[in-house]
């Protein structure tokens, strides 16, 4: 299902437009990501966007491979976009180009702008009279295909297939979404052409030799503030400044659902104790939290001794419960990734805007809302990622990860 085999089938016709010689850039292009909390509705609950998410991936799954990707179908099934965490690109589309405020988003895989900022059009750009439409959880947009120049940092693609929505809700105060998915999941985005799939923005920068490798690499850092740049998209390649030591690979996982997106196989260990037994799960930017399956987070709160906290919906516990913490151990093909009491813990400064009490502490770690053995048995989010770096390799079919100068920090 992975691009290269993929794009030689890919119908849409962006991709019949010749590659022009591109000069390759001596290194890989890095682009900055903001993360923003979405107080705009109140405190967030975290969880429900989180589990909401994680069925949405689900159902998605499903009407992909079940042949029923109608467009009702994809209507109803496409993954919910967290509103109540952002991650964003500026990217620029058009020459001369206009900036928009994009979601970083890699379990989906469309790229589409005009939700606040209207589309402009330039010289570069060619309607396709395709019309696209695509309902999320939490909102929607529709329009029409277009190719353009897209530039991310100082790269450049031509003929960059995006929607153009004429039409969008949920996406106040963003432009649009940056999907870096893997390529299957624009399958049946377009109306009048359900089998067609449009390639991403790295499947691009690839093909027209603009980087070696389809490669995405993700930096982001712990943070206490509501909204703050210091995440990374690195295109191409990696970053070594943002890490430590080597970077590990694991193959993506064949297990469905978690295949059709960043899916690997790990297993959990919460200090020596099993939590969760090897199985397949995805590494995902759009989730806030890290999920867990039912019975694997029912082991986490006893081991932690951790009650519900019925305001958040998260787990808390007490500082002393704090100080007895132990490693969470995320254990990927024979390298463990240690997550630190600190990195399971929300960092407190920001418990009131999920609707906690700032003296009190709260886990990251939840339930995914199913039981183990369904095959998306976990979901390594944004709290696992801001102490990993990761590595989303189209190429080669694989995942890595690193540790960073955050992995042990005590920001939380
Ligand atoms: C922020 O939250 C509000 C209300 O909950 C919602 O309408 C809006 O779409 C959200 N914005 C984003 C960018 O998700
Ligand atoms: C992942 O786990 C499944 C189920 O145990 C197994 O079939 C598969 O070979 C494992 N590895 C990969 C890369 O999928
Ligand atoms: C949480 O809600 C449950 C069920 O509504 C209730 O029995 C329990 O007392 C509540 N716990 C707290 C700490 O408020």
């Amino acid at each position: 299902m992975f691009p290269t085999a993929s794009l030689l089938s890919t119908i849409f016709l962006a991709l019949t437009v010749a590659a022009k010689p591109v000069a390759v850039p001596d290194s890989p292009i890095s682009l900055p990501i903001a993360r923003r909390l979405n107080t705009s509705g109140g405190a967030i609950n975290l969880l429900q966007h989180d589990q909401a998410r994680a069925a949405a991936l689900r159902d998605r799954a499903e009407a992909i491979s079940s042949g029923k990707m109608s467009r009702r179908a994809a209507a109803a099934s496409i993954p919910v976009i967290n509103e109540a965490t952002s991650y964003i690109a500026q990217v620029g589309v058009g020459n001369p180009a206009t900036t928009y405020d994009l979601i970083v988003d890699t379990g989906s895989s469309n790229t589409w702008v005009g939700a606040g900022t209207a589309y402009k059009e330039t010289s570069t750009s060619v309607d396709t009279d395709e019309p696209v439409s695509v309902t999320y959880g939490s909102g929607s947009f529709s329009g029409t295909e277009y190719t353009d120049t897209v530039t991310l940092g100082s790269l450049t693609i031509t003929t960059q297939s995006i929607g153009v929505a004429q039409t969008s809700t949920g996406f106040s105060g963003v432009d649009g979404i940056l999907g870096i998915g893997p390529l299957d999941l624009t399958e049946g985005t377009l109306t009048d052409e359900q089998d067609a799939t449009i390639p991403t923005v790295t499947d691009n920068l690839y093909s027209q030799g603009t980087i070696p490798e389809a490669v995405v690499g993700v930096s982001f850092e712990p943070t206490t503030s509501e909204e703050v740049t210091n995440g990374e998209l690195t295109f191409g390649g990696t970053d070594s400044t943002k890490y430590t030591g080597a970077i590990t690979y694991t193959p993506l996982t064949t297990t469905y659902p978690a295949s059709y997106y960043w899916g690997i196989n790990e297993s959990i260990t919460y200090g020596s104790t099993t939590i969760l037994s090897e199985t397949a799960g995805i590494v995902d930017t759009g989730t806030t939290l890290i999920l867990i399956a039912t019975n694997a987070y029912s082991k986490y709160q006893s081991a932690t001794g951790a009650t519900e906290d019925n305001t958040t919906g998260l787990l808390r516990i007490t500082t002393s419960q704090y100080d007895a913490l132990e490693d969470l151990n995320f254990n990927v093909d024979g390298t463990t990734y240690a997550l630190t009491p600190n990195g399971q813990v929300w960092p407190r400064s920001l418990n009131t805007y999920i609707g906690g009490t700032s003296n009190y502490v709260y886990l990251i770690v939840n339930s995914i809302g199913t039981p183990s053995g369904e095959g998306l048995d976990f979901i390594n989010g944004y709290t696992f990622l801001e102490r990993f770096y990761s590595v989303f390799d189209t190429t080669n079919s694989r995942v890595g990860f690193a540790t960073t100068s955050y992995t042990d920090a005590t920001t939380n």
